[in-house]
């Protein structure tokens, strides 16, 4: 079987993941090759029996570029398909609306994996409650998923269609509740709008070529940065050598402070289910 795996990452963990189901699927005797969203078009899909596309959750959800990615892709007309992404501490509708989607394309998602990640954000304390994740354990179990995942897809071409999972959207939560409030509209009044500082801008692009959604333009005067399409990565601020692109983050330290002991019960309860397993001191997070 010919596998095509689409990722996007932007600070390696959903790429760590894709090389490991990657890994599990070469030692099942398939093929498989892994590519960067970026990079990818909607029409690759055809040269593969089984197409994985994997995320980082952003905002309890797929990212926008991705959900566009997935919209743009041809239509699938029953092909297979696997979905999986990184998280911290809540992975949200992340599955629900990525199968949502490739379902209205025709597609037959077939599985789905996920792992805690360590997640860095400038507002967030230096080291959050899912630090030194994915650890071996979740390493193990996506190479696990890559070895299984093409034997699914021959056995639900069987006939075994009981396999196949139906992701429901999760609602009456707190998580689900504030994920409503998280519209591209609404992201811009939380989060502060970058201003390019011209003294300490060397032009060296890292920004704008790193832009998973080219809402970068440094290549006018003045430069352009959040253009219209940005989705809120954040990641522009933070790969910043020089620390020319400048930002207040006073009211997004806020929020997520008022959020820390909503995460850690969170992942209490995921760690009586023996889903997760906390590496640092949840007590010393602030
Ligand atoms: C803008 C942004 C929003 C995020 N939102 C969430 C979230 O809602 N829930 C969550 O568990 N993790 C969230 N994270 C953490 C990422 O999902 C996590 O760090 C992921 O592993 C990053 O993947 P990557 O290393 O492949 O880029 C967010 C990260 C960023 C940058």
């Amino acid at each position: 079987m010919d596998v095509l795996i689409i990722c996007f990452s932007q600070t390696g963990n959903t790429e760590t993941i894709a090389n490991k189901i990657r890994k599990g699927i070469l030692d099942g005797g398939n093929n498989c090759t892994v590519n960067f969203m970026k990079n990818a078009s909607g029409n690759d899909i055809h040269h593969y029996d089984l197409v994985g596309i994997g995320t980082p959750t952003f905002f309890y959800r797929e990212p926008l570029n991705v959900n566009t990615f997935i919209k743009n892709m041809d239509k699938g007309e029953g092909k297979h398909c696997f979905v999986f992404c990184t998280h911290g501490s809540i992975m949200g509708n992340t599955f629900y609306y990525m199968q949502n989607e490739l379902k209205k394309k025709g597609y037959i998602v077939i599985g789905a994996f996920d792992s805690y990640a360590d997640s860095s954000l400038q507002f967030y304390p230096k080291v959050m409650h899912t630090a030194q994740h994915p650890d071996e354990i979740e390493l193990n179990e996506a190479e696990k998923f890559g070895k299984d995942i093409c034997d699914i897809s021959v056995s639900i071409q069987n006939g075994e269609s009981g396999l196949i999972p139906d992701f429901e959207l999760i609602e009456n939560t707190w998580w689900a509740e504030a994920s409503k409030m998280l519209t591209p509209e609404n992201l811009q009044q939380v989060f502060p709008r970058f201003t390019i500082n011209p003294d300490k801008c060397t032009r060296c692009l890292v920004c704008q070529d790193n832009c998973p959604v080219d809402a970068i333009d440094m290549e006018v005067e003045p430069p352009e940065i959040q253009k219209e399409g940005c989705i809120f990565c954040l990641f522009c601020e933070k790969m910043c050598c020089e620390g020319a692109i400048e930002a207040d983050w006073t009211l997004a330290k806020k929020m997520t402070r008022d959020n820390l002991s909503k995460y850690v019960s969170v992942l209490k309860e995921a760690e009586k289910q023996g889903k997760f397993r906390p590496y640092v001191d949840y007590e010393k997070i602030a």
